[in-house]
């Protein structure tokens, strides 16, 4: 595939969003940015900057949600690493082809109108992969 342009982000699954926040921008002193409620994913988003780079914390909206079930089976963490690319139905395209397994065949709708797709750890060597196209930023 293409290059990618960077990281997007880095992902963190919490079970508070509330004091995850307050822990990343009072001690260790990450800027606050938006907050977002994505229901298709079962997630509310609460975006933080480390200077230009974004930390992204998860909070599931349910038990019965892919960040629900990861914190139930693995405790809070890192949940998912994702690269800014310039093509994300190509790049997804691309990766399929080269044997990793993709979570959705096109990709689907992110936080602020960014297009998304996962490909799965199991063909990454451990790490849910998120490919992003678009910035990201509120409009
Ligand atoms: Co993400």
């Amino acid at each position: 595939m293409a290059a990618p342009r960077g990281i997007d982000h880095i992902a963190l699954a919490v079970p508070d969003l509330d004091a995850a926040t307050a822990f990343w921008r009072d001690i260790v002193g990450l800027r606050e940015g938006a907050r977002e409620v994505l229901e298709d994913q079962g997630v509310e988003v609460q975006m933080l900057y480390a200077g230009e780079t974004r930390v992204e914390l998860l909070r599931p909206l349910g038990p019965d949600t892919p960040v629900g079930r990861f914190l139930e089976k693995r405790g809070p963490g890192l949940h998912h690493l994702a690269l800014a690319v310039e093509d994300c139905a190509g790049a997804l395209r691309e990766l399929t082809a080269a044997g990793a397994a993709a979570l959705q065949e096109e990709p689907v709708p992110g936080a602020h109108g960014t297009r998304i797709a996962f490909l799965h750890p199991r063909s990454t060597g451990g790490v849910l992969l998120e490919l992003v196209e678009g910035s990201g930023e509120p409009a």
